[in-house]
């Protein structure tokens, strides 16, 4: 007896959790793992919408052959996302199932064949288009860069559940509920969504409003992401959240991120986060960016309207985990912060340069003039600091 899930009459969750895999990408900590979500259809056509990463697929075959019986083969494949993590057992299941037909787009093709070969069994559809199982009829929507250029939906008409690829996704496992009102979202999940969302997807938030707009007016009663739990009774939180996060809405608070090689640019960032709170700033974190991962800065960033940045100089520049940090969210154009901006250094500076430098490129909106100090910092600094933290509290007000 294997654990699948039945989510609605029909249709079976044959997900996988892992917990073993420290850095998903090989990039991001996910302490609390992941889940790979896959489903299938079983009407008088049977249909697989995404496979799971190959290194938790060794009972996956199994668990389909418990649910449709040793006779019958599956007739599609819906591929409507072709990143490893679910593409991971195509070749296994299309072994095994040598008639299958693989539904994805031209894109979806495109990365097929350079992954796997070329496969000759495939249908190429259409934004729109829709396909009959018998009693589920499914539409595929084309929501490309979400996050990668092949990236589609599946809506099952019939039962109006969106198959979302990473959509609505998340870090974490799903550890016995499965379900939105099978846990205890708010405190397991909210945080590592958001750092999911930010990291993997906060990049293309355009092109998540833009599926946003074709997914306009379209009833969903259940949303299946490939990672994370399904929604059924609050579908509206999920959609929210994304949709807040895509127009980078954030919350009244600061994080405040610096590297310091011996400390002064730490007593500058403690200083600042002391005036905030005077000013009555209750969303203060503070952050070493030479000890936090950068994921985590990333989600906080997502989450506050206030960023101070702040950077010793290293080598006339600043500190490479700052550097790292900076060229990211240059890279991701994260937008719509208010920004403040400090330092220290020893001889002849350059890390808060850099840092004007990375405000040039971002426009977001400059609270006050930077602070670079020489130095231990002294009262002249920590004035400036007073004055930086007052300007952010009064534009949070
Ligand atoms: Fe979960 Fe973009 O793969």
């Amino acid at each position: 007896m294997h654990n699948t899930v039945k989510v609605s009459d029909k249709i079976y969750w044959l997900g996988a959790n892992d917990r073993r895999t420290h850095l998903f990408e090989n990039l991001w900590p996910i302490p609390n793992g992941i889940s790979y979500n896959s489903y299938l259809i079983i009407d008088e056509k049977i249909a697989l919408v995404d496979t799971l990463h190959f290194s938790t697929a060794d009972d996956y075959l199994d668990k389909i052959e418990e649910l449709i019986g040793k006779d019958r083969s599956i007739d599609y494949l819906i591929i409507n996302h072709m990143e490893p993590d679910h593409s991971g057992a195509i070749k296994a299941v299309t072994e095994k199932y040598p008639n299958i037909k693989i539904i994805g787009n031209l894109k979806t093709f495109k990365i097929l064949e350079s992954y796997y070969g070329y496969q000759d069994k495939w249908k190429q559809v259409e934004d729109g288009e829709e396909i009959s199982l018998g009693y589920h009829k499914l539409k595929f929507v084309m929501t490309p860069w979400v996050h990668w250029p092949e990236t589609m939906m599946t809506y099952d008409v019939t039962d109006k559940i969106l198959f979302s690829g990473d959509a609505f996704g998340s870090f974490g496992t799903l550890d016995g509920g499965i379900f939105d009102d099978e846990i205890e979202f708010d405190d397991y999940y909210l945080e590592d969504m958001r750092r999911y969302y930010s990291n993997i997807v906060g990049q293309y938030s355009n092109m998540v409003q833009k599926a946003f707009a074709k997914l306009k007016g379209v009833e969903i009663k259940m949303i299946c992401s490939t990672h994370g739990p399904i929604w059924r009774t609050d579908v509206n939180k999920v959609i929210s959240l994304y949709d807040k996060w895509s127009k980078y809405e954030t919350e009244k608070g600061v994080v405040i991120i610096y590297g310091s090689m011996y400390g002064n640019t730490a007593k500058m960032a403690d200083y600042i986060a002391r005036k905030l709170s005077e000013n009555g700033i209750k969303k203060i974190r503070v952050y070493d960016a030479s000890k936090t991962h950068i994921s985590y800065l990333i989600n906080e960033i997502w989450r506050y309207k206030g960023v101070v940045l702040g950077s010793s100089a290293y080598n006339s520049g600043m500190l490479p985990t700052m550097e790292n940090l900076t060229r990211t969210l240059e890279h991701m154009g994260v937008k719509d912060h208010l920004l403040g901006l400090f330092g220290s250094y020893s001889w002849n500076g350059g890390g808060v340069k850099a840092l004007h430098k990375f405000y040039e490129t971002i426009q977001w909106d400059l609270v006050s003039e930077p602070i670079d100090s020489k130095g231990i910092p002294g009262d002249e600094t920590f004035k400036r600091c007073e004055i930086l933290a007052n300007a952010i509290a009064e534009k949070l007000k």
